[in-house]
C-alpha cells in the first residue's frame, strides 16, 4: 500500500548492504510505516481469561526483569523521535500497574498524538478521572458477554457488574472514545451478540467484535471448536438488530472494519485476523513488560531492549536499534489460519494483544 511513500523515505546503507531508513520515521521492509506502539506495563493481569491467559497466570517475573520508569521513559523518548504517532497501554492488566498514570502524563508531556488504553475495566471505577484527567483519548474494555454466570466462567473468576460499574465510571469520566471489545467464543456468546449491540447503542459506545486468535497452546483461543467467524458475527446481529451500514474507512481505525446502524451513533466493528487478513495496513509493533520489541502478534521472538537499556544506550542508540530492527524482522504478516494450522505458544497476556 504505501510503496510509493516508502520509496520516497531517505535511506542509508547497512554494512549487510540493506537499505534501511534514515532517522525520524520508522519503516519495515514491505512498505509500511510504524507509527503505532503498544505498550505492555505488566503480564499480571487480575482476571484469567480463558482465551488470554493459563489458569495459573504468567510464570513469575522478578520485578527486576520489569523495564523500570525511566527505561521506559527513554523508550518512549526514542519511539518519539522514531515519528510514534498513536501509544497503547496494554497488558496483562494495564490498571494494575501503579505508574500508569505517570505514564500517561510523560506520554502527553512529550506530545505523543493519540494516547489509549486496552483494560478489562475492573478498576476504573477508581481511575476513569485521573486517567481522563492525565489526557488519555481512548480506552478498549473487554466485554464478552452480559451474564453474570458466563462471564465468571470466561474470565476464570471476573465480576461482570464490577466492569458494567466501571465502562459506566469511564463514560462519567468523559473519556473521549470508549469502545468495546468482544471476543468471539461459539460456545460462550455467539448466541448472544445482539444484546451486546444493544447495550453499547444504549451507551452510545462503539463496539468491535474480534476473531479468536490461536496464541497460547492450553487455551481455548487455540481450540477450533470455539471459532465463530465475524461473518456469522455479522449474519447473526443483522438478524436481530437490523442492516448493518458500512461506514467509510478512515485511517485511524485500526484493524476494525466498520458499521453503523441508522439513526445509530456507535460504531459497530469486525475484527477479521483470521478470515481477512489485514496485515498489509500494518502500522505497529509491541513491547513486553520485560523490554522485548515484538514486531508481530503472531511472533515469539523479537529484540531484546533491556539490555541495550542497562547498558547505558543513548535516545540516538536505542532508536538506531529499533529501526533496524523493524526493518530486519518485522515480518509481512502473521500465519495463524482458521483451521488453527498455526498457532503461537505465547499467550496474548504477554504480548498486550
Ligand atoms: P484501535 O483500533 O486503535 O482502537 O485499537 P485496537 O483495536 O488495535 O486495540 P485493542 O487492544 O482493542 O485490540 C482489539 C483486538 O485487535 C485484539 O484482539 C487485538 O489482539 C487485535 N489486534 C490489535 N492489533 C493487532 C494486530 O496488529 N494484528 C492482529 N492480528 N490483531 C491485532
Ligand atoms: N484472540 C483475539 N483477541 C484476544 N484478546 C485477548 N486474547 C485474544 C485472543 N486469543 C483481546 C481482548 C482484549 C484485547 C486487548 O485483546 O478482547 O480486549
Ligand atoms: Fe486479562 Fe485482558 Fe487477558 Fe483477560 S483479555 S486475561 S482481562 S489481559
Amino acid at each position: 500500500m504505501a510503496d510509493s511513500a516508502a520509496d520516497d523515505a531517505t535511506s542509508c546503507s547497512t554494512a549487510a548492504g540493506q537499505s534501511i531508513p534514515a532517522a525520524g520515521e520508522l519503516w519495515d521492509q514491505f512498505g509500511r510505516r510504524i507509527t503505532y506502539l503498544r505498550l505492555s506495563l505488566t503480564e499480571h493481569c487480575n482476571f484469567r481469561c480463558q482465551y488470554c491467559s493459563p489458569a495459573s497466570g504468567t510464570p513469575f517475573f522478578d520485578y527486576a526483569d520489569h523495564l523500570r520508569a525511566e527505561e521506559i521513559e527513554l523508550v518512549l523518548r526514542s519511539f518519539h523521535a522514531l515519528g510514534l504517532q498513536h501509544l497503547r497501554f496494554t497488558g496483562g492488566e494495564p490498571l494494575i500497574h501503579p505508574q500508569l498514570l505517570r505514564y500517561v502524563q510523560f506520554a502527553r508531556e512529550l506530545q505523543i498524538g493519540k494516547l489509549s488504553l486496552s483494560t478489562n475495566g475492573y478498576l476504573l471505577d477508581r481511575l476513569a478521572e485521573p486517567l481522563a484527567a492525565a489526557g488519555l483519548n481512548s480506552i478498549n474494555i473487554s466485554l464478552d458477554t452480559l451474564d453474570a454466570e458466563t462471564f465468571a466462567r470466561v474470565t476464570r473468576g471476573g465480576r461482570l457488574q464490577r466492569v458494567l460499574q466501571g465502562i459506566d465510571c469511564a463514560r462519567a469520566a468523559g473519556i473521549p472514545r470508549i469502545k468495546l471489545n468482544v471476543v468471539l467464543l461459539r460456545r460462550v456468546n455467539a448466541h448472544s451478540l445482539p444484546e451486546l449491540v444493544e447495550y453499547a447503542l444504549a451507551r452510545h459506545l462503539d463496539i468491535r467484535f474480534i476473531e479468536t486468535m490461536p496464541l497460547g497452546s492450553a487455551g481455548i483461543a487455540s481450540q477450533d471448536t470455539e471459532f465463530f467467524s465475524a461473518q456469522a458475527a455479522r449474519a447473526s446481529i443483522e438478524a436481530k438488530v437490523g442492516k448493518l451500514i458500512p461506514v467509510a474507512s478512515s485511517r485511524d481505525q485500526g484493524p476494525a472494519r466498520l458499521y453503523t446502524l441508522a439513526g445509530a451513533g456507535s460504531r459497530i466493528g469486525f475484527i477479521t485476523p483470521l478470515s481477512n487478513n489485514f496485515c498489509a495496513s500494518c502500522n505497529r509493533v509491541r513491547l513486553t513488560a520485560t523490554g522485548r520489541l515484538v514486531y508481530c502478534l503472531g511472533q515469539e521472538a523479537g529484540l531484546e531492549l533491556r539490555p541495550l537499556l542497562r547498558g547505558g544506550a543513548s535516545v540516538e542508540e536505542l532508536s538506531a536499534a529499533i529501526t533496524a530492527g523493524v526493518w530486519r524482522d518485522k515480518p509481512e504478516r502473521h500465519l495463524f489460519t482458521v483451521d488453527r494450522g498455526r498457532s503461537s505458544k505465547i499467550f496474548m497476556m504477554r504480548l498486550g494483544g
